[in-house]
């Protein structure tokens, strides 16, 4: 009898332990979800004067540089376009985007990559990546973000 009773007690504590743990992955999935938005987490963002990307700092130069075994590249998405216009890297090296825009929000999403970045005014998106092949990857702005949107692609080239 009462043998019976813990033996029943254990299960509902086993099924209570068990709500709890999936209600913990529950929370976690969706924060993972909300961090990630399905693509390269952006990280280090920071602030920047929006009305001055294109006439001074680094991102009134864009440019692809080397620095040590790593490129950087400092970019600007823009009303329709991107700068540099092409980015030329090679295989197997480390690339950080840091991207801003002059104007209004784009996208920045590199096509056979898990890099897909939301380029805002007054902020500047960061995200590192290896290319492990060599060949052309496309950019895409895949925010709406005017009359020239479907318009506003670029690419990558990794060499060998
Ligand atoms: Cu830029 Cu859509």
């Amino acid at each position: 009898m009462d043998d019976n009773h813990n033996t029943i007690e254990r299960y509902e504590r086993g099924w209570l332990t068990f709500g709890l743990v999936m209600v913990v992955v529950f929370i976690l999935l969706v924060g993972y979800t909300l961090v990630n938005q399905g693509g390269t987490v952006p990280i280090g963002v920071s602030r920047i004067d929006a009305t001055k990307v294109r006439t001074q700092g680094e991102f009134a130069n864009p440019r692809v540089e080397q620095v040590g075994n790593e490129y950087v590249v400092h970019m600007q998405a823009f009303a329709f376009g991107y700068l540099p216009s092409e980015v030329r890297v090679k295989k197997g090296t480390k690339v950080t985007f840091y991207i801003t825009s002059p104007d209004v929000v784009h996208g920045f999403n590199v096509q056979n990559t898990n890099i897909n970045v939301e380029v805002i005014p007054g902020e500047v998106a960061q995200v590192s990546t290896v290319f492990n092949r060599a060949g052309q990857y496309q950019v895409l702005c895949n925010e709406y973000c005017g009359i020239g949107h479907a318009n506003m692609i670029s690419k990558i080239v990794v060499e060998e």
